[in-house]
């Protein structure tokens, strides 16, 4: 079987800083609350000109440069995304363009928090069964565009930003066994409604009950965030063939400080040995992993050599994971 493996990583995060005392003159919370509940800091809100294919295509450009593969030799581009700046052309046409890969196939996926595995999973797929040879995957998402900043419920926890890398074939390691889930049932714990066409052909817009912003059920997602996670873990260590005393470090979704300490206690890991950057970015959705393993590989937490696993939880509700021989 081919192996595939990581060639290059990118990322981009918006240059604005919004602190927690920042959200106390907005609605209220206090920076007490928000570090002692969820471990933020800080997180990036994009400028008022900074769409969310503008992020992508940064994290993109940076990957290609760190791969040193030219973007002809890249044939397919996906973007994992849930806050798409159109419908259509897909944010992953819009990368295909600015970085100029005319032979690639591009399409997006819409995994939530979850993306940048699917995401990264596919490609793979593509890559062994030969339909691809490079791919550039992409988890970019102006999350905040999607918040009502009213609502402390949900405002005080998301942050803007982009992840990338370029896949490829290794001759050893690599990403090494894959888990994906659905618990299609539970997606109303976490929802974005649509908003419904302005038509003469629906004159009668029930305009009931329904937000443009995230909706979300914090208690029940955190108890559904801790057990998918942990089983998503304990599932793609048995197919890896790994024990959990196996793993050098493990890069989870960053939606709560809490959350990934009960994955820890759940899976009897030691914490310090889990990558944690939720105090700079908050939750970033799909480009929350992305953007940890950037920092995990660059800053030399992750060495040539250990066995790294990806793990990650979001509204669908969807959760995955993937192990890595770095
Ligand atoms: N500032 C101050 N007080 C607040 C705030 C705030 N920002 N938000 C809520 N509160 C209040 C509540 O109103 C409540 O007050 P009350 O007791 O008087 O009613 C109190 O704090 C406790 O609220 P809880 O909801 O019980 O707080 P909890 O400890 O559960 O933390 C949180 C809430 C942080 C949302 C937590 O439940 C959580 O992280 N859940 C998971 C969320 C998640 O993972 N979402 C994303 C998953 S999918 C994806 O990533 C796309």
């Amino acid at each position: 079987m081919t192996k595939v493996g990581f060639l290059g990583l990118g990322l981009y995060l918006p240059s604005r800083r919004m602190t927690n005392f920042d959200l106390e003159k907005i609605v209220e919370t206090s920076d007490e609350w928000i570090r002692t509940r969820t471990g933020i800091v800080e997180r990036r809100i994009a400028a008022n000109n900074e769409r969310t294919s503008d992020l992508a295509i940064k994290a993109a450009q940076e990957a290609l440069k760190d791969s040193k593969i030219s973007a002809d030799k890249i044939d397919l581009i996906i973007v994992a995304t849930i806050s798409p700046d159109s419908s259509f052309p897909s944010m992953a046409c819009k990368v295909q363009k600015a970085i100029g890969a005319k032979k690639a196939a591009a399409f997006d996926v819409s995994a939530a928090c979850s993306g940048y595995l699917y995401a990264m999973t596919t490609a793979k797929q593509f890559i062994q069964t030969g339909m691809a040879t490079n791919a550039l995957v992409v988890a970019a998402d102006r999350i905040t565009n999607l918040i009502d900043w009213k609502d402390r419920n949900t405002c005080v926890l998301f942050g803007d930003g982009a992840g990338a890398c370029v896949l490829g074939k290794v001759k050893s390691g690599g990403i090494t066994a894959d888990f994906l889930q659905a618990f299609g049932d539970q997606g109303d714990l976490m929802h974005v409604v649509a908003e419904e066409p302005h038509s003469p052909l629906h004159p009668h817009k029930d305009t009931a009950q329904k937000s443009p912003y995230v909706v979300m059920h914090g208690q029940e997602l955190f108890k559904m965030a801790v057990n998918s996670m942990g089983d998503a873990v304990e599932a793609v260590l048995k197919k890896a063939k790994l024990k959990v005393s196996d793993v050098d470090c493990i890069v989870p979704h960053q939606a709560n400080d809490r959350i990934i300490s009960a994955v820890a206690n759940k899976l009897k890991f030691p914490k310090d040995k889990i990558f944690i950057n939720i105090d700079k970015y908050g939750n970033m959705s799909a480009a929350s992993i992305a953007v940890a393993l950037y920092e995990a590989v660059k800053s030399g937490r992750i060495k040539k050599g250990d066995n790294v696993v990806l793990v990650a939880f979001g509204a669908g509700l969807v959760s995955g994971a993937n192990v890595v021989k770095w």
